[in-house]
Formats: structure tokens, sequence, C-alpha cells
């Protein structure tokens, strides 16, 4: 799914102020360019009142999902600092499970580093640990850290 210009811009404007370089978890331009001409790989974005940005409008954030079979993989979800807080997030995941849905998924997967506070989201949301890569992550500094692979089940 290519996204028009804009709305790579707009994920690419979230993607700079969302991430802690600690981490090395922001994707570049080209990292997201690449994945989202892959006819498996979506995306959305969400406004700060919650719905759909309208053109011409800021994102609050943004989500990217790819599919294998009847399985999809959430690759990255990020609200900007300033409308963090406020439900976006849990809306944003709602939506992207919906979309899976839509697509006939029926199992939700994402990786996530040990310690990420958005474990709290998505335990909300009913994803559960399923699995760990010990060491998976490497920190900018050096230091290595444990990737939990979470999964919840849609009908
Ligand atoms: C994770 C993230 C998307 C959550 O966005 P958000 O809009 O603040 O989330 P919500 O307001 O919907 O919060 C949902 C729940 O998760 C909790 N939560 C989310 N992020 C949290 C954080 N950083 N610290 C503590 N709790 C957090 C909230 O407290 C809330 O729980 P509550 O309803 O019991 O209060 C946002 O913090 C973010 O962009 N983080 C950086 C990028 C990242 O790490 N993404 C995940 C890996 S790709």
């Amino acid at each position: 799914m290519t996204p028009p210009g804009d709305d790579l811009d707009q994920i690419m404007a979230v993607m700079a102020t969302a991430f802690d370089p600690a981490y090395g978890e922001a994707w570049n331009r080209r990292q997201v360019e690449d994945a989202l001409v892959l006819s498996n790989c979506h995306y959305g974005l969400i406004a700060p009142h919650g719905g759909e940005p309208e053109p011409a409008e800021e994102a609050a954030g943004f989500f990217m999902s790819r599919t294998a079979f009847d399985e999809e993989e959430l690759l990255l979800i990020a609200i900007a600092p300033q409308y963090r807080g406020r439900g976006l997030g849990q809306t944003l995941l709602a939506r992207f499970a919906g979309a899976a849905r839509q697509r006939g998924v029926t199992r939700l997967l994402l990786e996530m580093r040990r310690g990420n506070p958005a474990e709290r989201l998505y335990r909300q949301a009913g994803f559960l640990p399923v699995g760990e890569r010990p060491n998976y992550y490497r920190m900018t500094h050096g230091e290595r850290i444990d990737a939990i692979t979470f999964a919840c089940a849609i009908d």
C-alpha cells in the first residue's frame, strides 16, 4: 500500500519525535517507503481529535503493519509526545485490529522490547506474551534488551 507523499510526511514527522533515540527503534524514510510499497504492508494515521486526519491536518500518530496469511504483525505504533495520555494510542490500536479483521486476519502479533511502557496499552487491548528472544535488540550505546512477542486472537 504505497502512501501518498503527504501521508509519508505525516508518518515521518511523528517518527522524528515519538521514539527515544537510545533504543534505535525509529525507521528512516527509505525503510518506511520500502515497506509500504509491499501489498501486504498497511498503515493508518490518527488526528489529534481521534479521527482520520483531514487533508493538510496534522497527524498525532500512526501505525504500520504487515499481513502474513491469517496473521498481522504490528510493526510500529507511535503517538507524538504532545498528544499522549489521552487515549489516542488505544484508539489507534483498535483501528489496527479492526482493519486487520476486515482483511480476514484471525491473530495479531507484535514484538516489544522488555520494559517498554507500551506493554500496558497492549495488555489492555488483550495482547498476551507468547515468546521471548533474549538480547534481541541492541541499544545505541550497545546494551542488549530482550524482545517479547505478544499475540491477540481476533474473530
Ligand atoms: C505507546 C504509545 C503509542 C501510547 O500512546 P498514548 O496515546 O499515550 O496511549 P493511551 O493514551 O491510549 O494510553 C493507553 C494506556 O497505556 C498506558 N501507557 C501508554 N504509554 C505509556 C507510557 N509511556 N507510560 C506509562 N503508561 C503508558 C496509559 O497509561 C493507558 O493506560 P490507562 O488507560 O490505564 O491510563 C506512545 O507512548 C508512544 O508513541 N511511545 C513511543 C513509541 C513506542 O514505544 N511505540 C511502541 C513500540 S513500536
